[in-house]
């Protein structure tokens, strides 16, 4: 068994507050910053640590860029010296001022290179840490919050949303750099001719108010955009996984038809999203123009009059084109920031969910002795309200072997899934070896009690590594040995490459029952003084099973056992029967002594003999 003692990570992204879960362990240092778990903050503070966290790159790319861009702004000034000095007084210093401006313009493009690459650095890691932080946190989250969510949706949030918060925490720095340079250029502006500057402007604020409207206009339909497009990666996730029911039931055209409608409504959405943008982006693009006409007009007339140097009018031209560079990269950050502002609340809420099963301050790890279980009255009721278990109390002595026998929906599978805690009792209390087990590590509870479920998910791995899971160091002696107690070992033998045999998406290449006994195989592996089989056998043909029983005999004598089943000769198993019934046990006692007075035990052999 791995080492207990091992330091659980922390989670994600609040590590003061209790470890939620220990289950998970791994080398991976993870991000070095998390998203602040102040709900009240705005979206960007909450980001802000992480973009935090790679602030020295993010310093260097941001300064590389301011100076970059200053001195792009020196070029037209120097421009208009070189114009109204030499050019039109001939003074021969043209040469001069040529290689100058040369100089000037190649340490612009050579410090604009460097802070590129640093910003997309920061940009990149960013993307990085925000994708393990939810992962992290999804890997974290309790069976509850599986049930309620759909996972096309977790996908496109978790590509998208990333995306977008990145783009615009990296990138709209650099465009607050590019206006404060609008501010240098308007102040080399002002120098020349203040009066002219000053008509120069005229239009900006009327392009800060198009902006603003632009950005009340835009924000609603870039919500709906996000949205939709989680709707189809939805439906696509359920085509691919549920692809097999769809065909039986030949159901593809409505499928195709689902899918069109849904791709529609995203069409709907872009192309509104286009509509207003084509809208609105011609304000934004061609005001500034509007600019460089009033310059035209009104230093033409200085110029004439003699005022004003004609060098002037070509640096107020360039000036004005950095100033509008800005104004209309403002009017992208304002939709940038829309869009980022929508991905940002949609991974809050994801981040923001907190597991309900969490392990207590002081959970100290699980001491096996024997492994006797008890149920004391405990009660538990899904989220949904479907109420399964009140009052249920029963027994389980160390090293015994207990069947559990009810209808279909009666609660079986949910006393295994309380055992584990994978759901939380809502009353009463579940002890092992008379420790609850509310009070000790989730890892050490998992490491101790291994279930098999009926419907085993295989990785698309090697078999050898699906059943080598739970113990990644496992010997190849032992992973066999484990194949052979489950009754696997001969028909992997016979895969075309053995234990090498990569098994496709949830192991479809293999049948149910082989699937079901890769599963025993990769618990038994871990070899837990507790397993629970949950209709592990259910889809092993009745002769293969029995083998598998005898092979699993020696193994169980050694453990606690529970055994929920329908067949007798799985029931055959146990030395004790438990008759599950309106969410408690309503029979206990041998099969024999059942039979004989538990008429509802005899009427579900009878139906589960019949199916
Ligand atoms: N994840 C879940 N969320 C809500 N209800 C559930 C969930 N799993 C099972 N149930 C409901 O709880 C009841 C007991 O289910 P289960 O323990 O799986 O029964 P059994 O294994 O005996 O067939 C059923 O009515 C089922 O519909
Ligand atoms: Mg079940």
């Amino acid at each position: 068994m791995p080492a207990s003692s091992e330091t659980t990570a922390a989670p994600p992204y609040d590590r003061d507050v209790a470890v939620p879960l220990g289950g998970v362990r791994s080398s991976y240092p993870g991000p070095s910053a998390h998203i602040s778990r102040d709900s009240s903050l705005a979206w960007w503070r909450r980001v802000l640590p992480v973009i935090g966290s790679h602030r020295a790159i993010f310093f260097i790319g941001i300064g590389l860029s301011f100076v970059s861009l200053v001195l792009q702004t020196l070029v037209p000034n120097m421009l208009n010296g070189a114009i109204n000095h030499d050019l039109l007084h001939a003074t021969g210093g043209l040469t001069r001022d040529v290689v100058r401006i040369t100089i000037v313009g190649v340490l612009a493009g050579v410090t604009g290179i460097v802070s590129r690459h640093y910003v997309y650095r920061v940009a990149y890691n960013v993307e990085a840490d925000l994708r393990s932080l939810i992962y992290e946190h999804l890997s974290w989250l309790s069976f509850s919050f599986y049930d309620r969510v759909q996972s096309g949706q977790l996908i496109s949030r978790a590509n998208s949303d990333i995306r977008s918060v990145q783009m615009y925490s990296t990138f709209a720095p650099l465009i607050v750099v590019q206006a404060l340079i609008g501010v240098v250029a308007f102040g080399f502006m002002l120098s020349i001719s203040a009066p002219l500057a000053l008509i120069a402007l005229v239009v900006m604020p009327i392009l800060y108010v198009v902006g603003l409207r632009m950005r009340r206009v835009m924000f609603p339909i870039s919500w709906i955009t996000q949205a939709r497009l989680a709707d189809v990666a939805t439906i696509v996730d359920e085509n691919v996984n549920g692809v097999r029911v769809v065909k039986s039931f030949a159901q593809e055209e409505a499928e195709i038809n689902r899918l069109a409608d849904a791709a529609e409504r995203v069409a709907w959405a872009y192309i509104k999203d286009a509509h207003l943008r084509a809208v609105w982006s011609p304000w934004v693009q061609n005001l500034p123009q509007l600019g460089l006409t009033l310059v035209l007009f009104f230093g033409g007339q200085m110029v004439i009059g003699g005022h004003l140097g004609i060098g002037a009018i070509l640096a107020f031209n360039a000036y004005l084109m950095m100033l509008q560079a800005p104004f209309m990269m403002l009017g992208q950050l304002v939709m940038m920031g829309q869009r980022a502002k929508a991905s940002a609340e949609r991974i809050f809420e994801i981040l923001d969910e907190n597991p309900d099963v969490h392990e207590r301050p002081g959970a100290f790890d699980l001491e096996i002795r024997g492994g006797a279980i008890d149920f004391e009255g405990v009660d538990f009721t899904y989220a949904n309200g479907s109420v399964v278990l009140e009052g249920f109390s029963a027994r389980v002595d160390a090293g015994e072997t207990v069947a559990i026998v009810g209808r279909t929906g009666s609660g079986k599978s949910s006393v295994a899934r309380l055992l584990t805690r994978f759901y939380d009792v809502g009353a009463g209390e579940i002890r092992i070896d008379g420790t609850n087990i509310a009070d000790v590590t989730l890892h050490s509870l998992r490491e101790a009690v291994g279930v098999v479920l009926d419907e085993p998910f295989l990785f698309s791995i090697s078999i050898f590594e699906n059943i080598a899971y739970g113990r990644p160091d496992a010997s190849r002696d032992d992973v066999i040995a484990a194949a052979r107690a489950a009754y696997a070992h001969e028909f992997i033998e016979e895969l075309p490459e053995g234990y090498d045999t990569v098994v496709g998406e949830r192991g479809y290449t293999l049948s149910g029952g082989q699937r079901q006994r890769i599963a025993i195989a990769r618990t038994l592996l871990v070899n837990p003084p507790i397993l629970v089989l949950d209709d592990a056998t259910s889809a092993i043909d009745v002769h293969i099973e029995a083998e598998i029983f005898a092979a699993l005999r020696a193994l169980l004598a050694q453990r606690t056992t529970i055994v929920i089943a329908h067949r007798i000769s799985t029931i055959a198993l146990a030395s004790r029967v438990l008759v599950l019934e309106g969410g408690r046990v309503v029979a206990s006692g041998t099969h024999e002594q059942l039979l004989a007075t538990s008429p509802l035990y005899s009427e579900i052999l009878a139906r589960s003999e019949e199916a």
